[in-house]
């Protein structure tokens, strides 16, 4: 406990991933690779990126340039919107793994469902497919529902390795958390802070006087007891350095419970069964 190392842990392909990341939606290209570099130096091993976030070339350039093994990174990126298609999936893919430029990726996700816009079965091939031809260590969803889950496992062969959904303390979403661990799909906790919205919760920064620490420490906390895995964003290296130590203390039972009560089934991003957003 007192190290504060990172954990890992194992997807249901055995491949190791550390259960804290660093996000980089909405840091533009510009400021991507001094970001990552700085996570890279703090400790991280684990960046989270897509393709739409239009910053995986400045991504693999940290990668590169950190001095650290390629072997030693965990890199997820996600296939766009526009890919619902297997030929546009294969060109998506293509650029993905020449834009990040560190050869086959850790972690490639279906962005989103876009239930009224392509057969997410027919995506869920293809990825199987760059599954198998090595261009990625493992594949998983993003932002699937139990309708969408439950349709991939009976009609397809590869079980995700993880659903990356929004959550947290005010969308804790116990009942799809459930329902991926009781398929092997790890859970991925996208805005995990919400975006800087729970950050004057009076709960919550009580919690975090009795404990000593931040409230986004808190609440990154909460998330890795509960089994999630998380990747902060941040730009400002103080607030990197602190979202990375929150392995050297314990919430109890109650400020546990205490933080699962502040579920109000809030979303801060769109709802995955309406959203069907092309970018240009
Ligand atoms: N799959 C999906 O559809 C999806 C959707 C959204 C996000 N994601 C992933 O999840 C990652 C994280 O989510 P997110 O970027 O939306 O939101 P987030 O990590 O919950 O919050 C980021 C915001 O909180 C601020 N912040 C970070 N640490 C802080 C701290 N210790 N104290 C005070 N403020 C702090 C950041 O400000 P500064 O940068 O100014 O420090 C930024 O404004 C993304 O980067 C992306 O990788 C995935």
């Amino acid at each position: 406990m007192a190290e504060n190392t990172i954990p890992e842990i194992t997807l249901n392909n055995d491949v190791r991933i550390p259960q804290l990341g660093f996000g980089v939606f909405q840091i533009a290209p510009a400021d991507t690779k001094e970001a990552v570099l700085t996570a890279l130096e703090a400790g991280y091993r684990h960046i989270d990126t897509a393709q739409m976030y239009g910053n995986e070339r400045e991504v693999g350039e940290a990668v590169r340039e950190s001095g650290l093994d390629r072997a030693e990174i965990f890199v997820t990126s996600k296939l766009n919107n526009n890919a619902h298609d297997p030929e546009a999936a294969r060109d998506a893919t293509a650029r993905s793994i020449d834009a990040l430029g560190i050869g086959p990726m850790d972690l490639y996700l279906v962005h989103w469902p876009m239930p009224a816009v392509g057969d997410f079965t027919d995506t869920w091939r293809a990825m199987e497919r760059f599954y198998e031809d090595g261009q990625t260590r493992a594949i998983g969803v993003s932002n699937f529902q139990i309708g969408h889950l439950e349709r991939l496992l009976a009609e397809t062969e590869v079980v995700p390795a993880v659903n990356q959904i929004e959550v947290h303390p005010y969308l804790s979403q116990t009942e799809l958390r459930e329902y991926n661990a009781s398929k092997g799909i790890e859970t991925e906790a996208w805005s995990p802070i919400a975006q800087g919205d729970v950050l004057d919760d009076p709960e919550l920064k009580a919690i975090a006087a009795q404990t000593g620490r931040t409230v986004a420490q808190v609440v990154l906390r909460w998330h890795v007891q509960l089994g999630n895995i998380v990747f902060p964003k941040s730009t400002t290296p103080s607030r990197i350095v602190e979202n990375r130590d929150i392995f050297d203390f314990e919430l109890t039972d109650e400020q546990m419970s205490r933080i699962d009560s502040l579920n109000a089934d809030r979303r801060r991003g769109p709802n995955p069964d309406e959203f069907n957003w092309i970018p240009e």
